[in-house]
């Protein structure tokens, strides 16, 4: 039986839970810092698809666990993300100035303000998923905190986001062949989108060593299939649609799967890392439908 909630349904309720919750996260005031704390506000609050999110839900949901009980690793996924655009935008990285529609932070603030921004919001990421006040819905056993605390970490340092980000800097202007293209997306984009998969299982209690793996072959191909539809967007959407100014990367020349395969290859690569994607997924029931539509939606996302 198919899924009864379609899709978009699906990632709005996600969307509306992580919203909330995140609204509770973030502090209603500062008095170290009001400007600091509205930089924080604008970064999060301004229109992200929070596919991370639903992911971690997705994943949740897919081994009955209580979706309620993944705010934390929902939130702190999201957090991580949105700090890490905040400094991917900065003039020291990709120099953006718009960010879903909207000036990106050190525009709307000023450099030193977005660099704190990125900073708060990182270390807020790891206050949501120790300190249980912050999502009192959540009531997780602090060792099962603990698990989401390393996965989280290791997943944005030097083995994941970070170190990817540090490869993108150092290869703009050079031209990477695909093994070396793929080490650069698997670690900047592809780390925190295997760590919201393997974060919302835990939620709900997965344990067995053997899902755990197939549900990680998964999400390691949709976290790539995920950076290879960035870059194609960056070449065949525009910049309304995509809220970021299109072009972006040629300009900096910046290597990506369209500047080393062409367009058709590279749509034809995203195909099959979904195809990998969803035959990984072929010992789950229809508990797995949503993290299946979610592939889908990965390669054929227009924004
Ligand atoms: C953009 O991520 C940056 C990449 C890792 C490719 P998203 O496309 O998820 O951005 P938002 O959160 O929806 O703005
Ligand atoms: C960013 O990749 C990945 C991050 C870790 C933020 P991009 O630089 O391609 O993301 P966009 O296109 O600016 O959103
Ligand atoms: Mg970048
Ligand atoms: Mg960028
Ligand atoms: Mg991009």
């Amino acid at each position: 039986m198919a899924s009864p909630v379609p899709l978009s349904k699906f990632i709005e309720q996600c969307r509306l839970q992580v919203d909330n919750a995140l609204s509770t996260v973030l502090p209603d005031d500062s008095q170290v810092s009001p400007l600091l704390l509205e930089a924080m506000g604008y970064s999060v609050f301004n229109g992200g698809k929070r596919v991370r999110p639903t992911l971690v839900y997705a994943a949740c949901q897919a081994f009955g666990g209580d979706l309620k009980q993944a705010n934390p690793a929902a939130c702190a996924v999201e957090l991580i993300h949105a700090y890490s655009l905040v400094h991917d935008d900065l003039p020291a990285m990709d120099d953006d100035d718009l960010r879903r529609g909207k000036p990106t932070c050190h525009k709307a603030y000023d450099e030193a303000t977005a660099i704190l921004a990125g900073d708060t919001l990182q270390s807020l990421a790891f206050e949501v998923l120790g300190n249980a006040r912050l999502c009192p819905e959540s009531t997780l056993a602090d060792s099962v905190r603990l698990q989401l605390v390393t996965i989280l970490s290791q997943a944005s340092g030097l083995a994941g986001m970070a170190g990817g980000q540090a490869m993108d800097q150092c290869a703009a202007g050079t031209v990477l062949n695909q093994q070396q293209l793929e080490l650069m997306h698997t670690h900047k984009t592809g780390a925190l989108i295997r760590a919201s998969v393997r974060m919302g299982a835990i939620c709900a209690g997965l344990l067995q060593a053997e899902e755990l793996q197939s549900l990680d072959h998964y999400a390691r191909a949709i976290g790539l299939a995920f950076q290879v539809r960035d870059d194609i967007l960056d070449v065949i959407a525009d910049t309304q649609t995509l809220g970021k100014l299109q072009g972006a990367d040629m300009a900096l020349g910046k290597p990506t799967y369209v500047s080393l395969m062409g367009l058709e290859a590279a749509q034809a690569y995203a195909r099959d890392l979904h195809n990998n994607a969803i035959s990984a997924l072929s010992g789950f029931d229809h508990g797995a439908d949503f993290l299946r539509q979610i592939a889908d939606y990965i390669i054929l996302r227009s924004y």
